[in-house]
């Protein structure tokens, strides 16, 4: 199953950490990067480091989004956190597929220093947030087997390039940033990787958010990342197939089930061919268990 909803969780605010483990996203991504103040980040990897200690066996999984490669941050950040064991190392600020190799590296080296499984800890870059970055969402395929996803923001990007606002007049992204998007959603197809969607700022915007979130599903993420509590139950359901979808995926199956050596066939008056059985296929096999 894919992550549906990952919830961003400053890093060092103990009232945000108590209640994000019972709020129901499939992962947590504690943050040691933007939302921690500078002074705070030697306190903030300590705390990060004892809630993966002391989490580490609730349904959440717990990832951390470091400092930048070339902060001078990031290898202080990974020597805290790599030895409580997280399911995953957030990168902001990539340029490249070079940036996810020498990760890799690094949490190589500390996986050992550990006594960890080699190779268990996953890398999702940030993959849009730098000028550099954009021209390099063709390259991720192959580059780590940690590799898991592809994500975007478009707020450092604009704050790279000196933009006033990410936004035309009526609120919707300008096409640098609706091409960020779909350069990561091919980026992450290209890859075999999960696309995973960027925030919704406006947390007191449940259509907002319920909106932007089918849109994406419409489009190919698999997943978006939240910023409150309040978002993650919206996304989750965002996320995952209804029952008439469910319905619909299996009945295509059948079809093609019943109709062995038949290339294109019928339903409801609609041609389907492989690409609807693909799609039927990856819907059902992404049916939660409960259903
Ligand atoms: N994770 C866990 N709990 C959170 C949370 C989060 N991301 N955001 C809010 N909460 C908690 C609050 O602590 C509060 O619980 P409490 O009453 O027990 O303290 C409850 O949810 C309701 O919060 P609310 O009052 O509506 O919001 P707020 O003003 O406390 O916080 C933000 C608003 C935006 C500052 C907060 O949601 C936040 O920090 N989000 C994450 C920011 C981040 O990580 N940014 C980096 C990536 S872009
Ligand atoms: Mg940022």
């Amino acid at each position: 199953m894919p992550l549906r909803s990952l919830l961003f969780v400053p890093g060092d605010s103990e009232r945000k950490q108590a209640k994000a483990a019972g709020v129901g996203a499939d992962a947590l991504i504690l943050d040691l990067e933007d939302s921690v103040e500078a002074s705070r980040l030697p306190v903030a990897r300590e705390m990060v480091r004892e809630y993966l200690a002391a989490h580490a066996d609730e349904a959440a999984q717990l990832w951390v989004r470091i400092n930048p490669l070339d902060s001078g941050l990031a290898l202080d950040d990974l020597a805290a956190v790599v030895r409580a064991a997280p399911a995953g190392i957030l990168l902001p600020k990539v340029s490249g597929a070079a940036d996810i190799v020498l990760l890799d590296r690094y949490l190589s080296a500390l996986e050992a220093r550990d006594g960890l499984t080699p190779g268990a800890i996953g890398i999702v870059p940030v993959a849009t947030e730098t000028p550099q970055a954009m021209f390099a969402l063709g390259e991720y395929k192959g580059c780590s087997p940690r590799l898991r996803g592809l994500t975007w923001g478009a707020e450092d990007l604009a704050a790279a390039v000196g933009a006033a606002s990410n936004k035309q007049e009526d609120g919707e992204y300008d096409f640098t940033y609706r091409m960020a998007r779909s350069l990561c959603l091919l980026g992450a197809h290209a890859a075999g990787v999960a696309a995973i969607d960027t925030i919704w700022t406006n947390f007191r915007d449940p259509e907002g958010l319920s909106r932007d979130a089918a849109r994406a599903r419409r489009a190919g993420f698999s997943g978006k990342i939240a910023i409150h509590p309040d978002q993650v139950s919206l996304i989750n359901q965002a996320f995952t197939p209804d029952a008439d979808e469910i319905a619909r995926a299996q009945r295509i199956v059948t079809a093609f089930e019943q109709s062995p050596g038949v290339g294109t066939l019928q339903l409801d008056g609609e041609m389907l061919d492989r690409p609807h059985l693909k799609q039927a296929q990856r819907i059902l096999a992404n049916v939660p268990a409960a259903h």
